[in-house]
This record gives C-alpha cells, sequence and structure tokens, in this order.
C-alpha cells in the first residue's frame, strides 16, 4: 500500500480557522492515516498584522498532535508550517521566524487574495524566490487572474514557483468552475502538489483516496508517482522539485 504525504493542512486543534478542538484533531489524524497518509505538515494560516498564534504555541500544539500520531501508528510523522497570506512585510516575518516555512525546509505554502492582480502574484513569488524561498501557490485553481490561462501560470513556473491544487477540486463535477480548472492544469502537467487542505473530521476531511483513484484513471501511475511521492519527498528533504 502506497503512503502519502500531504503538505497542507489545518490540523492543530484552535489554532485557525480548521480543527476546533483536539478531538477533532483526532478524528482527522484517524481519517488521514485511514486515507493512506503517513507524513502531514500542519499549515496554520499566518498573515501579517492578523492575530497569529504565537510559534511556540504552535510547537506545543504540534507536540500534542505528535502524541495522538503515534497512538495510530508508530510512523506517522507530523511536521509544522504556515499557509502564509502574502504582504511585503512576510519575508521579514519568516526572517525572525514568527511565520514558517514548510518542515523547516525552505518551500513556502503561499496564499493571496482570490481577485488578486496577475501582477502582484507574480511580483510576490518573485521576491520569496530572490530572498532564497521556494514559494508553492496554494490552491492554484482558485485565483480568477489564472483561470483559464496557462500562459501566466507557465511563466510563474518558469520563475521557479510550484503550482498546488487541492484534491478536493479533482473529485468535483465538471460543471464546477475550479474542478474544469483542475483537470486543465493537470492535464499540460502544471500542478506539482496535490494536497487536502483539510480544515475538519467532516466537511473538509483529509480525504485522499477517491481523488488519487480518479488522477491515476486519468492521467496513469507515473503521474500519480510524480506528484504524490517524489515531489512530496523532495520537498520534505528540502530537495529541488
Ligand atoms: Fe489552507
Amino acid at each position: 500500500m502506497n503512503r502519502w504525504i500531504d503538505t497542507h493542512s489545518h490540523i492543530l486543534p484552535a489554532v485557525d480557522d480548521g480543527s476546533v478542538s483536539m478531538e477533532q484533531t483526532k478524528n482527522m489524524l484517524k481519517i488521514a492515516h485511514e486515507e493512506g497518509i503517513i507524513v502531514l505538515i500542519a499549515t496554520p494560516h499566518y498573515g501579517v498584522g492578523c492575530l497569529n498564534t504565537d510559534v511556540e504555541v504552535l510547537k506545543k500544539k504540534l507536540e500534542q498532535v505528535r502524541q495522538e500520531a503515534k497512538q495510530i501508528d508508530e510512523n506517522f510523522r507530523i511536521e509544522l508550517g504556515n499557509e502564509l497570506y502574502y504582504d511585503d512585510e512576510i519575508i521579514e516575518h519568516l526572517r525572525k521566524k514568527k511565520a514558517l516555512t514548510l518542515a523547516g525546509t525552505r518551500y513556502v505554502l503561499v496564499e493571496f487574495n482570490k481577485e488578486d492582480e496577475y501582477q502582484n502574484i507574480k511580483t510576490g513569488l518573485h521576491r520569496l524566490l530572490i530572498h532564497g524561498y521556494l514559494p508553492i501557490l496554494a490552491h492554484v485553481e482558485r485565483y480568477d487572474c489564472l483561470y483559464d490561462n496557462l500562459d501566466r501560470i507557465d511563466e510563474l513556473i518558469r520563475l521557479g514557483a510550484y503550482m498546488q491544487m487541492n484534491i478536493s477540486s479533482i473529485t468535483g463535477k465538471l460543471t464546477d468552475r475550479e474542478t474544469r480548472n483542475c483537470k486543465k492544469l493537470m492535464d499540460y502537467g502544471m500542478i506539482h502538489l496535490v494536497c487536502t487542505d483539510s480544515h475538519s473530521d467532516y466537511k473538509r476531511a483529509p480525504r485522499m483516496k477517491e481523488g488519487l483513484s480518479r488522477i491515476k484513471r486519468r492521467y496513469g501511475d507515473q503521474v500519480l508517482h510524480q506528484i504524490l511521492i517524489e515531489n512530496t519527498r523532495k520537498l520534505i528533504n528540502n530537495q529541488h522539485i
């Protein structure tokens, strides 16, 4: 059985709009493990000027969640990061380690306003790159300025950014705009990472199986292996994807 690495989740209890309690976190861990996830990066939201949970508090919660994960499986590994809401000052926050990269690597998970202009997204990703970070654009399928615009996404990839898609977007109906967009991006090989972006144990639970079998059916084992095994392993080992 393959084991997956999920690099985007809101599983830490009561730190953002994700899990509301340790009880819910435990349920999410159980679901994630049943779905085949063996490494999971907790990525609570972080925004400049927002009420962010202090890193020390996050680390304490992480330890508690790690203990719970160990009860399920000795090898179940939980790491820490943030989902950064882009702001020019975010680089300073990363430098000061107030905001976190993914699992201590150079990779940063970054989101923008859904309605942001293309130039802002491009400049933001570029700024992260020139400061030595490897930016992963969170849920690329959501941005209006990138919708149905493969040239722009291609430009961002050439710049050095990585594209992340939510697995829930691939299991939707083709009448759904994000699902259609995802299909196109997958067709053109423009997705580097597929994650759960889980927020709870019910509505946005850490489910992988259905989406993965769809990827396998549509694109084959090789693509599945590349995105879900090779790329995620490189990320966690701080190597270039
Ligand atoms: Fe998220």
